[in-house]
């Protein structure tokens, strides 16, 4: 057995098969595309069902990949179990109507046992029990005994992507790990409970599509898919029993180690942990490449809680710091066969430290949370933290159940776990009636010809019916026609509206969405009869808002190339989305723009717009599309064939979407705003056509009303704003100095209200002042008039109130000015303090508390100053 590294197992795997002639193809992304029924890439054999369905031509008739894989069944169990990840990585050959069971038997077996010298009598063999023709391959033409053969059924060896769609039986080889593993019964491969015999290599024989109603219907060729996990082969060639031992994972978690506080080693989670931190990072570090950002559903939901899992593990060990993110450069320099990491470095580093930051707060948030509810519960006298509270942690502070039953368990406390899925199952069905999104469109949606686009030429069409479909949702039915002019959303551009008439009955069609390559119109009705009988419809795209739209998608086209000129070449698109009423362009970059480069871009738009461009659309080989410099968008899948647009010799990209035919029509362009949207990525919204004539004549209807309001032309406004300014600024002042010297001049009649008290005079009152420095003045001036004299007055001064106090230095020494507002000030509400001759409180809030002054100074002489 040769002792090899996992990337040159990779790189043997694809040589081998490339010497039996077939096409090294890259991985697709880790979001598939144009396939709704599944969130993430889960095996090799997605990117290629058009070609099993027959709808999409295959360029090569033999292929292999190592395909970037995602699984989240289980997640739990990741970290704890050897043989469990999120993200790995599947070796796999594919034969699409080419060879089939008698080729690649021989070459499974000959990869196994020559390329990667496996003992032959280490390997076993599952086949379908009614597969005669793949048990005699292995048995006679291999020679595999028939003591390691097993004929087994639908549950091991039956493979499928899903309920419906592509599938067949399967064979599986095993590899035998000895009896040390046996745990006391000797159990066959396939065995659930088994864990002697580990699956290495899975070949499908993918012959059917799996109809709705559960039929199996022959797919139009008879195809290969084979899958063998990286990971574990490795683990097989390295002889390690775990997964996690291989040297892929191995270089990550040397890297997590040092990370731990001493002494983390005792912790009974430690392997456990570390293992868990090794395997989100990794796979964090791939969704985040592959253009995920976290969120709270669907794939976002995924990448955050596998960072949150990653990092309450971490704390688990005690590592406080935030940690995951330093281990983004080993896991690069891991994975230098998939370039587009690195490129998207910054974005990773940016996202999963935002993230981990983030959670550790909550998680301290959510612990004291949890500790008062435990301590509630104690003093009531119960041993179960109820579901709804369990939800509220999760719901709230990203709490995964486990982590509440984990708390909860070292207090002696039981989680009512079937309480928290009611309470989880409650929200879902709150969301679920909230949101039509949650059709599902594609169910029933198989065996139609990929559906016709009219829409490039046309708005109106007559079109045959293929079918009307049921929805869960009453009054929405979907609606498959054999060639269509609505637009599918794609591309960030939106649906079209409009409606389908059957005769004179109008159905209005609410949104339009791709199924594969079959186009599904979401229509919405009372009655269905008129639909129902119709073979044609005459389908009518609301052609006004398409125009509107079509301008956007056009501006964003010139917006991203003009962000190219101005900002540098390195700016790539990272979404976009385009309807009738504006553009939404997002790009990297780690600062905001500056307003002189806005202004550059939105002036070098509208010159492209002015210049009139011809828009050209064609369809070229994907190499000779790539070589003309279009841009394409990465992380995108292409066929053979692209639809390229370009506009004059300003901008060329690959876009499947409907543009003006001259860059005139898009009429102007204006930037409305600039934002950050994520770490690293920016967004620009824009207007164009009728929106952006819009945007201007309400700006210009404003600047009328300020001329008329200003008597003054436009132009002489910001000039006559700036004076104006000028003017208030320099009344204010005299306001407040005419205020003050009004003021002073109350201090003679103030001085007749000296009340005596011993042979102190004392007077406390409220005054009319414009602030605390006329105030100090007052008291101080009155101060004067006697020898021993303690004064306190207050106001209100705009809005809030205000006291000092001040008294003559003979006194000072028993009757503290400091002391005085400390006592006096919370009659106002005001804060403050000062020294013994003089003190002051400011922004108090009870003027009321001004009448109390005098009695309560009195209360405070103190008597032994008495007369
Ligand atoms: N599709 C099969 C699997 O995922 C073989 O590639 O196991």
């Amino acid at each position: 057995m040769k002792n090899l590294s996992a990337s040159e197992i990779r790189q043997q795997f694809i040589q081998f098969f490339e010497s039996k002639g077939h096409q090294h193809l890259p991985s697709s992304p880790l979001i598939p595309y144009n396939d709704p029924t599944v969130l993430l890439t889960t095996a090799g054999m997605l990117q290629f069902k058009p070609i099993m369905f027959g709808t999409e031509k295959p360029v090569h008739s033999r292929v292999t990949t190592h395909q970037k894989c995602f699984r989240t069944t289980d997640l739990e169990n990741v970290g704890f179990s050897p043989r469990h990840h999120t993200f790995f990585e599947m070796l796999g050959n594919f034969s699409f109507g080419d060879y089939y069971k008698a080729e690649v038997i021989p070459w499974a077996w000959e990869f196994l046992t020559e390329v990667l010298g496996l003992p032959q009598e280490k390997l076993h063999v599952t086949v379908y029990q009614t597969d005669d023709e793949a048990y005699d391959l292995w048995h006679e033409k291999v020679g595999i005994p028939a003591e390691r053969m097993y004929r087994l059924g639908d549950d091991t060896n039956f493979w499928a992507a899903g309920e419906t769609g592509p599938c067949g039986p399967c064979s599986e080889i095993y590899y035998d790990l000895g009896p040390s593993m046996d745990k006391g019964q000797t159990l066959h491969p396939g065995h659930d409970d088994d864990n002697r015999y580990l699956e290495v290599w899975n070949l499908v024989f993918m012959e059917f599509d799996r109809q709705p109603d559960g039929s199996l219907k022959p797919l139009p060729a008879k195809n290969i898919d084979t899958g063998m996990g990286l990971e574990r082969i490795t683990s097989v060639l390295q002889g390690k029993s775990s997964n996690y031992d291989t040297d892929l994972i191995q270089t990550i978690v040397s890297h997590i180690k040092p990370l731990a506080p001493a002494g983390a080693e005792s912790h009974a989670r430690y392997t456990v942990a570390l293992q868990v931190i090794a395997d989100h990072a990794r796979s964090a570090v791939m969704l985040i490449g592959d253009g995920v950002q976290p969120g709270n559903e669907g794939r976002g939901y995924v990448l955050r809680r596998i960072i949150r899992r990653a990092v309450r593990f971490g704390q688990m060990i005690g590592m406080t710091d935030n940690f995951l993110y330093t281990l983004i450069p080993t896991i690069l320099d891991l994975y230098t066969i998939y370039p587009e990491l690195a490129q998207k470095q910054e974005i990773i580093h940016e996202t999963i430290l935002n993230e981990e930051e983030r959670f550790s707060k909550t998680l301290s948030r959510g612990t004291k949370r949890l500790e008062d509810v435990l301590a509630e519960l104690k003093s009531r006298g119960i041993k179960v933290v109820p579901g709804e509270a369990a939800f509220e942690l999760y719901d709230t502070y990203g709490f995964p159940l486990e982590l509440t039953l984990e708390i909860a368990q070292e207090q002696d406390f039981d989680v009512d776990k079937a309480g928290y899925k009611l309470a989880m199952q409650a929200q879902v069905e709150r969301a679920r009636s909230a949101s039509r999104s949650n059709l599902d469109l594609g169910a029933g949606v198989v065996g139609f010809e990929p559906t016709a686009f009219l829409g490039y030429d046309a708005t109106q069409s007559e079109v045959e019916v293929l079918a009307v479909l049921e929805t869960n949702v009453e009054h929405l039915r979907r609606v498959v026609l054999k060639s269509t002019p609505f637009y599918a959303e794609s591309g960030g551009q939106v649906s079209d509206h409009g409606a389908l008439f059957a005769g004179a009955h109008r159905y209005e069609v609410v949104d339009v969405q791709k199924v594969g390559e079959v186009v599904v119109h979401v229509v919405q009705a009372e009655d269905w009869e008129a639909l129902e009988k119709a073979s044609t419809v005459n389908a009518m795209v609301e052609a006004s808002m398409r125009e509107e739209t079509m301008k956007h998608h056009s501006v964003a086209h010139l917006l991203h190339q003009a962000l190219k000129d101005v900002l540098g070449a390195q700016v790539a698109q990272a979404g976009s989305a385009v309807n009738h009423a504006q553009v939404r362009f997002d790009f990297n970059l780690n600062r905001p723009m500056t307003a002189e480069e806005i202004l550059r871009v939105e002036e070098r738009v509208n010159d492209q717009i002015m210049r009139n461009l011809p828009v050209h659309t064609s369809i070229l080989p994907i190499e000779e599309a790539r070589n003309s410099g279009a841009v394409a968008m990465f992380g995108e899948k292409y066929g053979e064939k692209v639809r390229v647009v370009s506009m004059g010799e300003y901008s060329s990209e690959f876009c499947g979407g409907t543009h003006v035919s001259a860059t005139g029509t898009i009429g102007s362009f204006k930037i409305i705003a600039e934002e950050a949207l994520a770490a690293g990525v920016r967004r620009v919204v824009g207007v164009a056509g009728r929106q952006a004539y819009i945007y201007s004549s309400q700006n210009e209807a404003l600047l009328r009303t300020l001329s008329q309001d200003l008597k003054t032309p436009f132009e002489n406004i910001p000039e006559r704003v700036m004076k104006l300014q000028q003017t208030l600024k320099t009344q204010e002042k005299a306001i407040k100095a005419l205020k003050s010297e009004l003021a002073l001049q109350q201090v003679g009649a103030l001085a007749k209200q000296f009340k005596v008290h011993g042979d102190i005079h004392y007077l406390a009152t409220q005054v009319d002042v414009p602030d605390m420095g006329a105030l100090k003045q007052i008291a101080e001036n009155l101060k004067g008039y006697k020898p021993q004299a303690v004064v306190v007055l207050g106001a209100e001064m705009d809005g809030k109130v205000g006291i000092v106090a001040a008294v003559s230095k003979n006194i000072s020494t028993h009757i503290k000015a400091g002391e005085l507002v400390k006592v006096l000030s919370p009659l106002v509400g005001a804060k403050g303090g000062g020294k013994p001759e003089f003190a002051q409180a400011g922004g108090g809030d009870q003027p009321a508390g001004l009448m109390e002054l005098n009695a309560r100074l009195e209360a405070l002489l103190p008597a032994g100053t008495s007369a």
